[in-house]
């Protein structure tokens, strides 16, 4: 049996993992889970909202499902996503971008994923007050980070057969830190002759993946750029209930939607699991669960296409209850 960490998360974090673990359960998959706690509740009464156990368990049981986690915006503490990549250095933030049949985009033939470094950039949490009117936020950005993730970029291509790698950046501004990062890429590229190497700017890339997305396979970027970049690219295919996401290092692997904890619906039952579930398929598939992983997406699939039960943020009017039942039906 597997043992894997699960972080319920905040917001809607917990009614979307109920239901995903339900639909593991009717498949008839084993796992241990370890539940762990994390984000505001836990600061109030640990004094951290990410205290040690949780980083633990995850180094212990090297996999961990993760529900999204909210962050206070301007004042208090540090993300908790931001704070676990960087402990775990989970380097890679992988985010795959498929047209899912039965959801109706202007888009077609999306299949495009983006690989965002993880651990550094402004994400690094290195700001400075100068004085009440000027803040300053370091960008860092190193050749041992961009190195990594542009191997990594490549070595993804090979494995899943994908034809170009795209390295995008802001290097005719910041010339320096993007400049390194392109250099990087040039290098790296250079030890993968079958896979075709191109550049573009980030602005660039985002007029024309809403122009024509179908152009575009594997993008590899620094943090920001990723951020916001596979915010997009989740808006091309669906928007973000069904936009999964992986954080992976060289030792542990966190699996967790894009989207945040989206108080504005906590607790009515109205949440899309299907960004949740698509992590956990993913994250049976890092398992050797396949078998497993198959059965479950094909049941979400098939639920997708009939489309008589969806939850709102797809067009329908289901719960989460009833759209996770569906699913489990149709397994
Ligand atoms: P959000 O993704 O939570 O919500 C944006 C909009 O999408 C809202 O209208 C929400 O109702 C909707 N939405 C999101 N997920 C949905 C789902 N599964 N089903 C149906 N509708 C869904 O983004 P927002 O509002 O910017 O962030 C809220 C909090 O989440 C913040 O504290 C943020 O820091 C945190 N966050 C956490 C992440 C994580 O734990 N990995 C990732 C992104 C944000």
């Amino acid at each position: 049996m597997h043992n894997v960490t699960l972080i319920k998360g905040d917001g809607i974090g917990p009614e979307i993992s109920d239901a995903v673990l339900k639909i593991i359960e009717a498949a008839g998959i084993k796992i241990n889970w370890d539940v762990q706690t994390a984000g505001a509740d836990v600061a109030e009464i640990e004094g951290d909202p990410l205290p040690k156990r949780v980083i633990e368990s995850i180094r212990k049981n090297k996999t961990a499902l993760k529900a999204p986690v909210t962050t206070p915006i301007g004042k208090g503490f540090r993300s908790v996503n931001v704070r676990l990549r960087k402990e775990l250095d989970l380097y890679a933030n992988l985010r795959p971008c498929k047209n899912i049949d039965g959801i109706k985009t202007p888009f077609e033939n999306v299949n495009l994923v983006v690989v965002r470094e993880n651990t550094e950039d402004v994400y690094a949490g290195v700001e400075e007050k100068i004085d009440d009117d000027t803040m300053h936020s370091i960008k860092i950005i190193t050749r041992k980070a961009s190195t990594r993730i542009v191997k990594y970029a490549f070595e993804y291509a090979k494995k899943y057969g994908r034809k170009t790698v795209w390295a995008v950046s802001k290097a005719n501004i910041c010339k320096l830190t993007d400049g390194l990062f392109l250099e990087c890429a040039r290098k790296v590229s250079e030890e993968y002759p079958e896979i075709e190497y191109k550049e573009i700017l980030v602005d660039a890339l985002c007029m024309q993946l809403v122009q024509n997305p179908s152009k575009f396979d594997v993008l590899v970027m620094p943090n920001l750029y990723g951020d916001i970049v596979s915010d997009l690219t989740a808006g091309l295919i669906g928007g973000l209930g069904v936009a999964q996401g992986a954080n992976i290092g060289l030792d542990c692997a966190v699996f967790e939607p894009v989207h945040g904890s989206a108080p504005d619906i906590k607790g009515k039952n109205l949440a899309n699991p299907s960004a949740l579930l698509l992590c956990a398929v993913q994250m049976l598939k890092h398992l050797g669960e396949n078998e497993g992983a198959k059965k479950i997406e094909n049941a979400f699939y098939k639920t997708i296409k009939e489309g008589k039960v969806l939850t709102a943020d797809l067009g329908g009017s289901a719960t989460t209850t009833e759209f996770r039942d569906e699913i489990i039906k149709n397994l």
